[in-house]
């Protein structure tokens, strides 16, 4: 893995093709469950700053704060949009119209959530497949880049599974989105975090890898993530 921004001298950066990618960053996640603090984990483990939030306040969070160290911060979700250069919203779908809207106005938002009715009470749109998940996101918060991903590897193989880039049978992880700049950086920070990219394009795209789906939850490389995500078919 390459080493964050902060281990090269100023006059190297300039000079070196590629470098942006590895920047230090702020991710700013609202959600710090299951897969919220997983991505943290990571985010952290990669040499990025983290704002974490929750539902409960900052103060509920001091655990989890003090374990990721001092690149660390806890924060209400509105602080944590605001410090993001790049976002994460990871909560329970039925939860999405609280997120924060004004301070995520231009910044790329990864989208983590999945739909189930049995959790998230039924939605019309998407029991009629007439939009996606993450197009209710996007439909949210209309200024900013919305990008889906992380929603089919299980929270605990964020780290697990994660390997340096070039391994030999490196895991997959699906982007879809509709903004080419927000997916370019979003596969920078899954590359960087241990995971090769599928681009399943526009956000549209994005039931091919919803539950039920045969890309959602097993280990696939590139190769066969792209080969379950071609195979995916809508339920109706
Ligand atoms: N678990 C997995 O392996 C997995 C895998 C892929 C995708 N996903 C999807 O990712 C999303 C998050 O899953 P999870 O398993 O991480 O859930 P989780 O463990 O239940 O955590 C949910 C987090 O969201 C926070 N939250 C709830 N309502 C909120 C609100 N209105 N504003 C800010 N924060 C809020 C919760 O905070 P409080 O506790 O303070 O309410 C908690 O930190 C879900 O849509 C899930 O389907 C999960």
């Amino acid at each position: 893995m390459v080493p964050p921004r902060q281990a090269i001298p100023e006059e190297e950066y300039a000079a070196t093709p590629g470098v942006e990618d590895c920047m230090t960053h702020t991710i700013g996640l609202i959600g710090a469950g299951h897969i919220g603090s997983q991505i943290a984990r990571a985010a952290v483990a990669a040499g990025h700053d983290v704002v974490i939030s929750n539902s409960r306040g900052p103060e509920t969070l001091q655990d989890l704060a003090a374990e990721l160290g001092p690149s660390a911060r806890a924060a209400t979700p509105a602080e944590a949009a605001a410090a993001a250069d790049l976002a994460v919203v990871t909560i329970p779908l039925k939860a999405i119209d609280s997120v924060p809207v004004e301070p995520l106005a231009g910044t790329t938002v990864i989208d983590t959530n999945n739909y189930y009715p049995q959790r998230d009470g039924h939605v019309d749109s998407l029991d009629d497949e007439s939009t996606t998940s993450s197009e209710l996101l996007q439909a949210h918060l209309p200024g900013s880049h919305v990008v889906k991903a992380f929603n089919h590897i299980g929270s605990a193989h964020i780290t697990e599974h994660a390997q340096p880039t070039g391994s030999a049978g490196r895991r997959a992880l699906s982007i879809a989105g509709d903004d080419a700049a927000a997916k370019a950086a979003v596969a920078a920070f899954i590359d960087e975090i241990g995971f090769d990219v599928v681009d399943l394009g526009p956000l549209a795209e994005g039931w091919r890898i919803q539950p039920d789906t045969p890309g959602y939850g097993p280990r696939l490389t590139s190769a066969e993530l792209r080969e379950a995500t071609d195979a995916a078919r809508r339920r109706g």
